[in-house]
């Protein structure tokens, strides 16, 4: 008999289909609402597997509702959604899907840091808002990228990507994590830094470190007063590691530049909320990882872990502790 699984959103057609070769699926099927709770605490306790997203707070409710429950596939890297310990404790498997979002994450991480920086939907907003009358010496002037001084608060595979991309724009890479590198230190001419060394000598500090009880409100109000009043942040991260509240007195009392976010305490975020009234705030709706072929390679990913724990084999991307 094969194994039950539910799957939290509906997925591409060639990612079930791979799915049904091995299991008797069941899934929520509308791809741009989350699953309801009252739905998956129900499912949860009929399924040997289950496929979700970082959407879904598996917490320890959940976890302890569970009877046949094996394995948990987060398709995200992140698995902070999920109560690791709760699932240690039921000896439930959890995966994540590594390795494979890491430049499509750097990419927008960059894009997200050059369009703070220079303004760009401002800009756009401008022309479209009919105020372009001519042009103008200061008009839409933003911070230079090329030669600046980049930190980075985590220095994980993204963190590194979006270093080897600093070094291609010439500029001088600080980084804080809780291990050094020693070998990328010099294969990059990084500078292993305390958090305050690179808050106060960075004109942009990318957070590209995981949500934990460690790194909640890493970034809150003393980091940004310890920051230059022309630098820039961006979390590409988890929202929780910034706090937003003193991003938006930050913000506003000039305490810092700009700020790229794109990822948000609550997701997804209002349209009210204060962040987004801010010119010089861009907001992206958790895309870092959006490319096609990611977001295809890792739905792959996910169900391959999600199968190989309901065959009995150690997944590859096992996370539990
Ligand atoms: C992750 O994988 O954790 C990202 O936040 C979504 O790609």
């Amino acid at each position: 008999m094969k194994p039950k699984i539910y799957i939290t959103r509906k997925l591409p057609d060639q990612i079930t289909q791979k799915l049904k070769e091995y299991c008797e699926v069941d899934m929520w099927e509308e791809e741009d609402t989350s699953v309801p709770r009252e739905v998956l605490e129900k499912k949860i306790t009929e399924v040997d597997g289950l496929y979700c997203l970082l959407t879904e707070t598996i917490d320890h409710h959940l976890i302890n509702k569970t009877s046949k429950l094996k394995v948990i596939s987060n398709m995200a890297v992140g698995y902070n959604n999920i109560d690791i310990e709760a699932a240690n404790k039921k000896g439930i498997m959890v995966t994540n899907t590594p390795g494979i979002l890491t430049e499509t994450t750097a990419d927008l991480t960059f894009s997200l840091l050059m369009v703070t920086a220079r303004r760009v939907v401002e800009a756009t907003n401008f022309i479209k808002e009919g105020n372009w009358q001519t042009w103008s010496p200061m008009l839409l002037t933003g911070q230079d990228v090329y030669g600046a001084t980049m930190g980075i608060i985590g220095m994980g595979r993204i963190g590194e990507a979006v270093a080897r991309r600093a070094k291609g724009f010439n500029m001088n890479v600080y980084y804080y994590n809780r291990t050094r590198k020693p070998d990328l230190e010099e294969e990059l001419q990084l500078f292993y830094v305390d958090k305050e060394t690179l808050l106060k000598n960075s004109d942009f500090v990318c957070v590209l470190t995981p949500y934990s009880a460690e790194t909640s409100n890493l970034i809150d109000t003393f980091e940004f007063q310890l920051m230059k009043e022309t630098s820039i942040l961006v979390n590409t991260s988890r929202g929780g590691i910034v706090n937003e509240d003193a991003l938006y007195k930050a913000l506003v009392d000039g305490e810092i530049w700009g700020a790229g976010l794109d990822v948000f305490e609550e997701e997804p975020l209002s349209k009210d909320n204060p962040l987004l009234s801010l010119p010089n705030l861009v907001a992206l709706p958790h895309i870092g990882s959006a490319s096609k072929k990611t977001r295809l390679k890792m739905a792959d990913m996910a169900a391959d872990q999600l199968i190989q724990g309901l065959q009995g084999s150690e997944p590859t991307n096992l996370v539990n502790e």
